[in-house]
């Protein structure tokens, strides 16, 4: 997958693009990001990005002109989704990052200062996405947690395709606790079941806790969660 990162503050990105499952993927040549730095899209002297809000009001806003030669320079394939980060969006979750990982190639627009000119969302933006209900500095920090979320999906890219499979949202519902050796720590013990070599006894739980756990931290995921009657029985029995 090649990614174009359009931003203000291209070294924003170089310690994470280069550590743990992203820098692995690059250099496994699965992933190819590329920073471009908006302001050398200026032809001022001062290299102006931003100006002063039309009818008036604090910060400034992202002038257009310098972000539309930026990702015009990329000569595009038609269809390439480029992507604008701000808090009013959408929110991105993991069907989201599936339905992107599916693209060869992705564009991000890091927005910055109270925002970016309206016409930036509207004709050269394809998609727009909020992270969460809370307002960041920028759209950086908005962008790496995207690209995170897309680039693990990629195959070849997290050593077991079907422990991502198996991920909290994977069937809209979170994840289940999992336990490793030693089976008692600090007198806390491993639940019985995970001991007990039935396998489809473990299944069984796991499949419960899932429905548990969201019941529990994510109630509204439950909500919308199609219940099958085998999973209502297995809620039903706690
Ligand atoms: N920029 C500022 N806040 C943001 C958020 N919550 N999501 C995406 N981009 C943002």
């Amino acid at each position: 997958m090649k990614v174009e990162i359009c931003t203000l503050f291209p070294g924003f990105f170089s310690g994470p693009l280069e550590s743990s499952i992203l820098g692995r993927a690059s250099t496994a040549k699965l992933l190819d990001v590329r920073l471009h730095n908006i302001r050398d899209y200026t032809h001022d002297k001062h290299q102006k990005v931003d100006d002063r809000p039309f009818g008036g009001g604090p910060g400034m806003v992202m002038k257009p002109e310098p972000v539309f030669e930026c990702v015009e320079s990329l000569n595009l394939e038609p269809g390439t989704p480029v992507i604008l980060t701000s808090p009013r969006a959408p929110l991105f979750t993991q069907q989201t990052a599936v339905d992107l990982s599916a693209y060869s190639r992705l564009v991000f627009l890091c927005g910055h200062y109270e925002g970016m000119d309206e016409r930036i969302q509207e004709h050269l933006a394809t998609h727009v996405y909020s992270i969460g209900s809370y307002v960041l500095t920028g759209g950086e920090p908005a962008t790496l947690v995207m690209l995170d979320a897309i680039v693990r999906l990629i195959p070849g890219v997290v050593g077991k395709m079907d422990s991502v499979e198996q991920d909290s949202f994977m069937e809209g519902l979170l994840d289940c606790p999992h336990y490793t050796r030693p089976a008692e720590f600090r007198g806390w013990k491993v639940p019985d079941i995970l001991m007990s070599g039935d396998h489809s006894r473990i299944e069984s739980w796991r499949q419960q806790q899932k429905l548990l756990e969201t019941k529990r931290w994510r109630p509204d995921l439950l909500a919308q969660h199609q219940m099958s009657p085998a999973e209502q029985a297995l809620l039903e029995e706690r």
